[in-house]
């Protein structure tokens, strides 16, 4: 067993435990972070696309938001629709806030080169990773390296950002949880084709949900409402394209839905999930290791990305100055922006996906026209879309 010292020890290499190394190191705190899965396989997962405004202003206060302002794209707010209506709701406008388009790949892509021009320690591909001693203030992570060798990190603190499948959850004593399955799923695509809008088109219509979103101006990301364990194969691309046009108005005023190669294809569960305390003793979670959202308003990255903005000056000040009110108030702080953001999340998908219930499609066609017609309706929707700042 090798034995090495850091301030911090990371269990995730994603976007959140990416983001704490880099902010970490901008206040001189030393960090190793440790991965399962190869720096391949954490680089080009297809995941969230949309940034809020906190998640933008975070990442150009760090020096990350160069390439995200050369080619991300700012939108002002999303179009609502339901058949025979669409209506878009201009967020800045609205709350003076808007949102980026910038996939989570590319976010993570800007963080890896960031933190490899620094050194950053990362140990990928590691197996049997375990936490210990998280009561007392030499906490530590063992783990099996790529080539191996088994090694310890020994740290001040630990810090699981390792998702929903990882062990730091795990180690949290007697966590209290709260979690909603819903009755489906999203079939999401990638397709080589520029997007026939200009901004993202979420849709309600009694066959089921329909989103259009993008990555770029010729990559589009769209999504269909499907029964739970739905299988791909049962969706041909035809079908896919046919659905995607009924649903999102295909030659409704002139709107028009251009079809192209699809190049990736997949299933997504939808779930709600938090768990509370977030933080054991010298361990501390962020992200989806601590909680999940469906993906209908785009929330899940933002989220994670605001628990680390939270952590950090926590850190910093257990660290440095032996301080340790932030990290104590880490957890309730970190839950209230963790709860406003399941509610938007269960709301947005509550509002938009069908249940062939006549009575919840009546409630969900007046909640729609309410949104859309209401200043105040349009405000709450657009306050907590466009986000709300990282300390609410
Ligand atoms: C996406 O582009 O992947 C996306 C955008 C908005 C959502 C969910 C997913 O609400």
């Amino acid at each position: 067993m090798t034995d090495r010292r850091v301030q911090v020890a990371i269990v995730g290499a994603g976007p959140a435990g990416m983001l704490l190394a880099h902010l970490l190191a901008a206040d001189g705190i030393e960090s190793a972070v440790v991965e399962t899965r190869s720096e391949d396989y954490v680089a080009s997962r297809i995941r969230a696309g949309i940034l809020e405004q906190s998640t933008v202003d975070l990442l150009h206060s760090c020096g990350l938001g160069d390439r995200l302002t050369r080619e991300g794209d700012r939108h002002r707010g999303i179009y609502l629709q339901w058949p025979e209506e669409r209506h878009h709701l201009d967020f800045v406008d609205l709350t003076g806030r808007s949102v980026w388009v910038y996939g989570q790949t590319e976010v993570q892509k800007d963080l890896v080169a960031a933190r490899a021009a620094e050194g950053q320690e990362i140990h990928y591909e590691v197996s049997d990773t375990a936490l210990h001693d998280l009561e007392t203030d030499r906490p530590s992570v063992t783990f099996t390296d790529a080539s191996g060798t088994r090694q310890r990190i020994v740290a001040d603190v630990v810090v699981g950002c390792d998702g929903s499948f990882g062990p730091s959850r795990h180690a949290v004593a007697d966590p209290a949880t709260w979690e909603k399955t819903y009755p489906y799923s999203w079939l999401g695509i990638l397709a080589d084709v520029a997007p026939s809008t200009d901004e993202l088109i979420y849709a309600y219509h009694p066959d089921g949900f329909a989103l259009h979103s993008m990555r770029s101006a010729t990559v589009s990301r769209l999504y269909l409402q499907v029964p739970n364990e739905t299988d791909v194969a049962e969706w041909s691309d035809d079908r896919i394209w046919d659905a995607l046009a009924v649903r999102l108005g295909h030659g409704q005023d002139g709107w028009h839905l251009e079809p192209g190669s699809i190049t990736d294809k997949s299933v997504l569960p939808m779930r709600s999930f938090v768990s509370a305390p977030m933080r054991h003793g010298r361990l501390f979670l962020a992200g989806d290791a601590a909680h999940i959202v469906p993906p209908t308003g785009a929330k899940g990255l933002n989220l994670a990305i605001a628990d680390v903005g939270l952590l950090v000056p926590a850190l910093v000040d257990l660290l440095r100055k032996d301080d340790p009110h932030l990290a104590d108030a880490y957890s309730d702080t970190a839950l209230r922006r963790v709860w406003r953001c399941t509610h938007f999340s269960w709301w947005m998908t509550t509002m938009l996906h069908a249940t062939g219930d006549p009575f919840e499609e009546q409630l969900r066609l007046s909640q729609l026209r309410w949104v859309t017609s209401s200043e105040a309706g349009a405000t709450g929707l657009a306050e907590n879309y466009a986000g709300l700042p990282i300390g609410f």
